[in-house]
């Protein structure tokens, strides 16, 4: 399967043209999947809880209909980051594929003030089985928490797809022992460019990259450019978990004396 991760430069306010935006990166490189950073289409930096809501939309809202309408054309798929608005305003991933909206995932560890925009998530890690692999997804901090990725390996995640808004310099190393340590594939797409509102200034790190279940960095994008980068994965070797003939990363571990 080819996969997809595309760095897009947000301007906070401006969805038509923030989704125009990743739409014509999207059009520049065919792949399977493709993921997009968080609140793509928004922005990140909202000033209070009331700016969260009045930005967030359903997770069946206009941008599952826009990128349907992509993967309908292309018989792609395509996860990213929006503000859902459900019972409560989440920081949400979806996955919608040729048919369209497939499934959601609420970001279950804010970061920073995040705590006041968002309710934390409740719908667990779901992962689904689509035609070229089983797909996980977790939202930026969400990396910070090596449960995160523990718990969508062990429910089967080949790849995890990762929409982000980096701010910490940490992440993109750090994913190399994530997907070292859960053998999986993980797809990273974060966003670049800077956002100064309501007295808090945030610059995004970019380096978005697609990384492999022995670690290896399949691709890294920069820091400052917008971009696309897409690589052919097989992600049938995330489905061993075995390092070598002794050891098998699963099956070895100590859970009666793991503190969870
Ligand atoms: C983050 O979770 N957006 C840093």
């Amino acid at each position: 399967m080819r996969c997809a991760v595309v760095q897009t430069n947000p301007v906070f306010g401006q969805p038509a043209a923030n989704l125009a935006e990743a739409i014509s990166l999207m059009e520049s490189e065919p792949a399977d999947l493709y993921v997009l950073p968080e609140l793509f289409t928004t922005g990140y930096n909202f000033v209070d809880a009331a700016e969260a809501a009045a930005w967030a939309e359903p997770a069946d809202g206009p941008t599952a209909a826009a990128l349907a309408r992509f993967t309908a054309a292309r018989n792609a798929h395509v996860v990213y980051g929006f503000a859902e608005r459900g019972d409560a305003i989440y920081n949400s991933s979806a996955l919608v594929g040729p048919g369209g909206l497939i499934g959601v995932y609420r970001k279950m560890h804010l970061y920073y003030k995040e705590t006041t925009l968002f309710a934390p998530g409740n719908l667990g890690f779901p992962v689904f089985r689509l035609p070229f692999g089983v797909v996980g997804m977790m939202v930026c901090f969400d990396w910070f928490f090596p449960e995160s990725a523990r718990t969508l390996a062990l429910a089967g995640a080949e790849i995890i797809a990762h929409p982000s808004n980096l701010v910490m310099p940490h992440c993109p190393d750090a994913m190399v022992t994530r997907c070292l340590e859960n053998r999986v594939f993980s797809a990273t797409a974060n966003r670049i460019g800077a956002e100064d509102r309501g007295g808090l200034a945030l610059s995004f790190i970019g380096l978005s990259e697609i990384v492999s279940p022995k670690g290896e960095i399949l691709a890294r994008l920069g820091r400052d450019t917008a971009g696309i980068a897409v690589r052919e994965l097989d992600l049938t070797a995330a489905r061993s978990k075995r390092l070598n003939e002794y050891n098998d990363l699963f099956a070895d571990r100590r859970r009666s004396s793991y503190q969870l």
